[in-house]
This record gives structure tokens, C-alpha cells and sequence, in this order.
């Protein structure tokens, strides 16, 4: 058992530290797979500490260990990287870079894993294993996950054996911890659908083969497919995002290109939805004598928590801030994740971070990926204190009654 007021007293006195470094790095937000500065930034943060670091050869990621003996491995992941969009907060400390943001809270991540790696290199001789800090780039679609683990995140000559992450919300009460077991986020695919007709003139429909009807056609039955013929209790959503065809008044274009999203909850569904998508848009365009094709690229899988790793997040919470901060969510939400990867190959759980800016209300905050996103740095302290408590505890418990 951890004292949850010292280690929470612990994080408080962090707190300045962890806002200097998150608006460092917010100032300076990195896209994708290369954060060099995000990274140097990283291991300026945590040098000094008794840590075995090492960086990644295909991505610019840190892993390091806190290894103080024989015993269980618990990961813990922050992700660091931002999103191609512009910054509109207004803040002091707003982007410097143009089209660039974060606006997903990676930064705050990034510093509350600096902050737990703080609290727990103090409490290292109470460590009976190993904490390994997984600082990872390109969870904005880049699958940077899945490059880690191919670099041997999970392995090497101590492999892991349960892994833990963080994500903020501002549309949750600040300093809150909410998950659920079983799936907490979506697989996330993108759409392409291509309908080839004929082109011609706007006046003599009936000597070209026009793409339009068609394309309105295939996005309307794509809704009533998801209605009648998906499970009510295993959701998904498909949104057709893009549509894209013809250039003016009298002139029928030859193809109509679209583009969309298909979400779901359960593998099961996601194929199941990848099918009836097929079948619908070749067989419309055949049913007027047009050809239309669907291509599905493949995104991050289900994000799945352990039922153990998810309850043993939410007792360690409520531990960590008594049973009004720890919060089971009623169902999944439809962003998607790469800790999915991890979480394929290791037990554990993803909790999401209340980060209600103050004086706002969580259902009207301004959410991830808002050009207008802000949270509430004060929560920070609560994030690095529950990152630490997390590895404290799983690794007290040991290996053999642990989650798994
Ligand atoms: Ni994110």
C-alpha cells in the first residue's frame, strides 16, 4: 500500500515543474514519428534519475527502466506528439509553430510520465521490479505503438507484464479517473469509395451514366445498414466525411471520389460493417449499371481493456483520491488509440484524466482535437501521482497476484 497523501503531496510539490515542462513542449508541438526536440527535451527531463534509457532506431522514442531488482515489469505510456491543425486558445504559451498543435494533451502526458518518473525514482528502494517509462511518438495515426513494439517495448531481457496509460479529457471533472473494462475506444478504418460512371451533358442524362445519384444513394443506404443490419449493443459509425465530384453547371462528371470513417467497438462488428459496406456500394452502382469501389484502409485496432487491469485502475484510483474521484464509464468512446497495440499483447488498462478547464463544464469544455482545447494544468499533479501509484501498486502486489 502506497500513502496516497504523501505520494499525492509528493506530485503538488512537482506541480510548477510539470507546467513549466508541458508549456515547453506545448510551445513547440512535433508531428508524427520524428519529435527530435520533443525527445532531447525528454531526456534532459529525466537525466539525473537512476534510469536505464534508451532511444528508438526507427522513431524518435524514449524507453526507460527503473530497475531495482527481481520482480514483476509494469509499463507505463505517455505519448508526445501534436496534430496538423492551428491553435486558436489564445494562450501565452500557444504553438510557435504554424499548423501545428496540441491539441490531444500528449504534451501534458508527456510531462506527467516526467513527473511519475520524479515520484518514483524517490520510492525506488520500496520497488520490488521494474517501472519501464514508455514515451512514445506518432499515436496521431502513425502507429507508434506498433514501431515501439517492434523495437522491443514489451521484450528485451526483462519482458513487461502488465501496461498502464493516461489520457486527459477536458470533458471530465478535473483530477478524475474514468475507465472500464472490455472496449474503451474504437478501431478507427478510412473509407474510400470511387463510383465510375459515364460523363456528359447535364441536358442528356440518359446518354451519359451519372456518378451523382449514385454516390447519394450509396451514403444513404450506408446509414441504414448500420441500423438494420449491426447489433444495437455492439455499435459502429460509419460518416461519409468528403465528397468530391464535378466542376459546373452542365457538365456530369465521370466519377464521384468520397471519404469517411468507419468506427467500431468489437472486431466482430468492424468486419461485419466491412462487408455490408462492400456488398452495398458494388451492388448499387451494378443495380444502374455503374461500377463502384470501396477501399478500406486499416487503422488502430480496438482499444481493449482488461477487466482486471481496468478494475485495478479504478481501485488504485480511488485509493489515490477517495471514491468520488474514480468513476466506472458507462460505455466506450469512438476516438481510437494505438495503446491498443499494447494492449493486444499485455494485460493492463487505459484511464482517461479529467481535465475540465476551471469554470467550465465538462459537457461544453472545448474537446480534444478543438482548435480551442485547453485543460487544467493542476490536474497534472493528480495524472503523475496516479501514473506512480499505479506502478507501485501493481508491482507491490507481485507478479503473482497481479492483473493479468
Ligand atoms: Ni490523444
Amino acid at each position: 500500500m502506497i500513502d496516497s497523501a504523501q505520494l499525492l503531496e509528493d506530485a503538488e510539490r512537482l506541480l510548477p515543474d510539470l507546467i513549466d515542462l508541458r508549456r515547453r513542449i506545448h510551445r513547440a508541438p512535433e508531428l508524427g514519428l520524428a519529435l527530435p526536440n520533443t525527445q532531447a527535451t525528454v531526456l534532459d527531463e529525466i537525466d539525473g534519475l537512476a534510469l536505464d534509457t534508451r532511444t528508438g532506431e526507427s522513431v524518435s522514442s524514449v524507453v526507460a527502466d527503473l530497475a531495482v531488482g527481481a520482480g514483476p515489469v509494469v509499463l507505463l505510456r505517455g505519448d508526445m506528439d501534436a496534430l496538423p491543425m492551428p491553435e486558436d486558445t489564445g494562450l501565452e504559451f500557444a504553438s510557435a509553430i504554424d499548423g501545428c498543435m496540441h491539441a490531444c494533451g500528449h504534451d501534458a502526458h508527456t510531462a506527467m510520465l516526467v513527473g511519475a518518473a520524479r515520484l518514483l525514482h524517490a520510492r525506488r528502494a520500496q520497488l520490488p521490479g521494474t517501472v519501464r517509462f514508455m514515451f512514445q511518438p506518432g499515436e496521431e495515426g502513425h502507429h507508434g505503438a506498433r514501431y515501439m513494439i517492434e523495437e522491443g517495448v514489451l521484450d528485451g531481457d526483462v519482458p513487461v507484464d502488465a501496461a498502464f496509460a493516461l489520457h486527459v479529457s477536458p470533458n471530465l471533472p478535473s483530477g478524475t479517473i474514468w475507465t472500464r473494462g472490455g472496449p474503451l475506444m474504437a478501431s478507427a478504418d478510412v473509407l474510400e469509395i470511387k463510383v465510375s460512371g459515364k460523363g456528359g451533358h447535364a441536358s442528356t442524362p440518359y446518354l451519359a451514366s451519372d456518378p451523382m445519384p449514385i454516390a447519394a444513394e450509396i451514403v444513404q443506404a450506408l446509414q441504414v445498414m448500420v441500423t438494420r443490419r449491426i447489433n444495437t449493443f455492439d455499435p459502429v459509425v460509419v460518416t461519409i466525411t468528403k465528397i468530391r465530384a464535378g466542376t459546373t453547371d452542365n457538365v456530369i462528371p465521370e466519377a464521384v471520389d468520397m471519404l469517411g470513417t468507419l468506427r467500431a467497438v468489437s472486431e466482430h462488428s468492424r468486419a461485419l460493417a466491412i462487408d455490408a459496406m462492400n456488398q452495398l456500394v458494388e451492388g448499387i452502382a451494378s443495380a444502374h449499371g455503374m461500377r463502384a469501389e470501396l477501399t478500406v484502409h486499416k487503422g488502430y485496432p480496438v482499444t481493449i481493456n482488461h477487466d482486471d487491469g481496468a478494475s485495478f485502475a479504478l481501485e488504485v484510483a480511488s485509493d489515490l483520491l477517495g471514491a468520488e474521484g474514480a468513476g466506472k464509464m458507462p460505455a466506450p468512446v469512438m476516438g481510437a488509440e494505438d495503446f491498443s497495440y499494447v494492449l493486444q499483447r499485455r494485460p493492463g488498462a487505459m484511464s482517461f484524466l479529467g481535465v475540465c478547464p476551471p469554470g467550465e463544464h465538462p459537457a461544453r469544455a472545448h474537446a480534444c482535437h478543438s482548435n480551442r482545447m485547453t485543460i487544467d494544468e493542476a490536474a497534472m499533479s493528480v495524472g503523475a501521482a496516479m501514473y506512480a501509484a499505479l506502478a507501485v501498486e501493481y508491482l507491490g502486489r507481485g507478479e503473482r497476484d497481479s492483473p493479468r
